[in-house]
């Protein structure tokens, strides 16, 4: 039986003595302990990384646009048991609904998303958090994990609502190789930032910081998470599991705010720390690009080897070629690959869910936009 009742305190208790560093002193990134000595902190104390100044004080702000993020996540919010599931239930049961090219699809790309969802929070929650030092981009860090608990909770609704093989497909990240190569290749880039003694301070440690960054809002969130949407958005367009389509038209609303999010903290720490941004630095993070969608070309060949109507594997890659670039061009790096043009433009149209009333024809849900989707 639990007992709410108050502890009492213990008799004689002395209070520790109130001699304590400040967070000058010991450089921590957490709560630390209470500076009675300490002045208030200025806009000008503030900083991306390697900050000094109190982190438990939000205001005053000083990048007014993870604030602005904060809130547009907070009036985006959903939940998958929202969205009905019936049309999508009665496809997946029928015989001949779905072709066998389009099951491999949905199913590997569900798998692929159930996991990643989960390594995206673990990493927010076990590396990033800790080094980003500043109050309102945590205060942003804390409404985006809560956001990828929502992705994550989207796809067990989606493997109970069909009634999938659960174990298939939460495995598929460590069985299915195209997917476990993305996702080896991203928690390469973040495995010592979850060492607790990782510190950043060092030009070599805040580029690892940075590499991280990369790896997961701008490559997982912002590229491999891509391909992904289109695939479902494409069936969605041909009236083919509306539910998930649905919900991925929501995860794809949030998730563009992550990426542009990350973006700008990369921009941030790049304008305050511009000796990390070497030119060697700079050409490191386009191979990152290069390469990762090369991994995702081999996921799109793997989940699609014929296509289909609309979709194959070669479209996606051309499309990753196109949005390899657009992340380069955010970051104010050169493109890695040469011109291509969107194969999907259509993909714009479902991020706008203003036109969600005739996208899908599904219920309509009326969620009050953040006011400024145009972020992607
Ligand atoms: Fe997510
Ligand atoms: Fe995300």
């Amino acid at each position: 039986m639990l007992d709410w009742s108050e502890p009492s305190a213990p008799a004689h208790h002395v209070p520790p003595p109130l001699v304590a560093p400040s967070l000058a002193e010991t450089g921590k990134t957490g709560p630390g302990t209470i500076d009675r000595r300490g002045g208030r902190v200025s806009v000008d104390d503030k900083r991306m990384i390697n900050c000094r100044a109190d982190v438990n004080q939000l205001l005053p702000l000083k990048y007014k646009w993870a604030w602005e993020k904060y809130l547009a996540g907070c009036n985006n919010h959903w939940m998958p048991t929202e969205v009905s599931m019936q049309a999508d239930i009665a496809l997946w049961k029928s015989r001949d609904g779905l072709t066998e090219d389009e099951r491999r699809a949905i199913k590997r790309n569900l798998g692929f998303f159930a996991a990643s969802e989960s390594l995206v929070a673990n990493n927010i929650v076990l590396a990033i958090y800790r080094h980003l030092t500043n109050p309102e981009c945590r205060q942003y860090l804390l409404r985006q994990s809560f956001e990828e608990a929502v992705h994550t909770h989207t796809f067990q609704y989606i493997v109970e609502s069909l009634g999938l093989d659960e174990g298939e497909l939460f495995n598929m990240y460590r069985e299915v190789p195209s997917i476990t190569d993305k996702a080896a290749w991203a928690i390469k880039h973040t495995q010592h930032l979850d060492d607790p003694d990782f510190k950043t301070g060092t030009p070599e440690a805040d580029q690892a910081f940075l590499r991280d960054l990369v790896a997961f809002y701008v490559i997982f969130e912002g590229m491999w998470f891509y391909t992904g949407f289109a695939q479902i958005l494409s069936l969605g367009r041909r009236n083919k599991m509306v539910g998930i389509a649905e919900q991925y038209q929501y995860i794809l609303r949030d998730e563009s705010i992550h990426l542009n999010f990350g973006i700008d903290v990369i921009n941030q720490i790049k304008i305050e720390n511009p000796h990390l941004w070497t030119r060697a630095f700079q050409d490191e993070i386009r191979d990152m690009v290069r390469n990762a969608a090369e991994l995702e070309a081999a996921y799109g060949r793997d989940t699609m080897p014929r296509g289909f109507l609309g979709l194959n594997a070669a479209l996606c890659e051309q499309y990753m070629h196109f949005i390899a670039n657009r992340r380069c061009a955010q970051l104010g790096l050169a493109r890695v690959f040469d011109e291509a043009e969107n194969p999907f433009p259509w993909m714009s149209e479902a991020m706008d869910l203003k036109k969600e009333k005739n996208f899908f024809e599904t219920r309509v849900i009326e969620y009050q936009n953040g006011g400024a989707l145009n972020w992607e």
